[in-house]
């Protein structure tokens, strides 16, 4: 994010942000601008550019979910507080700054905090036992770590109630979260990581392809290696063209 000027976001009109995203990113995702309250605390505003016709709507379901996820994970040490839903812009969605720098961004400036993969593991149950799987854990942006050096786990436009997950995918959804604390843990402080879970990663992590440009490049590694990859491409195929048809149809 960059110094910038947004003095509004969706229908609401803001005091000019203390930063915001660079502009030309890409059209679906969410504009994040940073703003004081009244009470000059720092809140973070996320909107969709798109209000009206299908995109509108689509993206207004996309700001209603993470609501909603975020309502459910209140009170918890690890997660965005004081979620709010303006009236005036219902694809613009509103919580507390946390303190805090992304996991590359600290990794690239020094060393990550002794023990954090374990805390951000504990972290990523509780929030199992909350009932909520995140399901992009793996995506370093939405990992930061506070000034204490503890983990806090943002974006939960993915997430998903595990109660609302039909039973036999609750233990995937649940492992997916966790391999991707592995894959971060391995990426970023390899060396703190035991050696089960070392192994554990290295034979369940299977790299995401359920985005058409991921599922292509995986199809592309497919015809290199000889067929090794089959397996997987076939099965991958099955999920990648039931998703699409479930959003593109229903
Ligand atoms: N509560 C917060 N406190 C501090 N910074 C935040 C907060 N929420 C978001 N950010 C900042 O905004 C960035 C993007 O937020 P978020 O992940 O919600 O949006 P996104 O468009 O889904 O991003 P990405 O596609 O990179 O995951 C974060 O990496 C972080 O730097
Ligand atoms: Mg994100």
């Amino acid at each position: 994010m960059n110094e910038g000027n947004c003095t509004s976001i969706g229908g609401v009109n803001l005091k000019p942000c203390l930063s915001e995203r660079v502009p030309g990113q890409k059209w679906y995702k969410p504009i994040i601008c940073i703003n004081r309250d009244e009470g000059g605390e720092r809140r973070v505003y996320k909107t969709y550019r798109y209000e009206q016709g299908p995109l509108g709507q689509y993206f207004r379901l996309l700001t209603s979910h993470e609501h909603r996820m975020l309502q459910r994970v209140q009170g918890l040490a690890f997660t965005p507080q004081g979620v709010e839903r303006d009236a005036r812009s219902a694809n613009t969605l509103s919580y507390d700054y946390v303190d805090g720098a992304p996991i590359k961004k600290r990794f690239q400036n020094g060393a990550i905090p002794e023990r954090f993969f374990f805390r951000l593991y504990q972290a990523v149950s509780e929030l199992h036992e909350r009932g909520v799987a995140h399901l992009d854990v793996g995506n370093s942006g939405n990992i930061l770590i506070s000034p204490e050096g503890n983990p806090v786990l943002i974006d939960f436009g993915s997430a998903m109630p595990l109660n609302r997950l039909p039973v036999i995918t609750r233990a995937w959804a649940r492992k997916k979260d966790l391999l991707g604390v592995l894959k971060l843990w391995h990426r970023f402080d390899g060396a703190s990581m035991p050696d089960h879970l070392q192994d554990y990663y290295q034979r369940h992590y299977r790299k995401n392809i359920y985005t058409p440009k991921r599922f292509f490049k995986a199809f592309k590694r497919y015809w290199v290696s000889d067929g090794e990859e089959m397996n997987g491409i076939a099965a991958m195929t099955g999920v990648f063209l039931g998703l699409l048809f479930l959003v593109t149809v229903v």
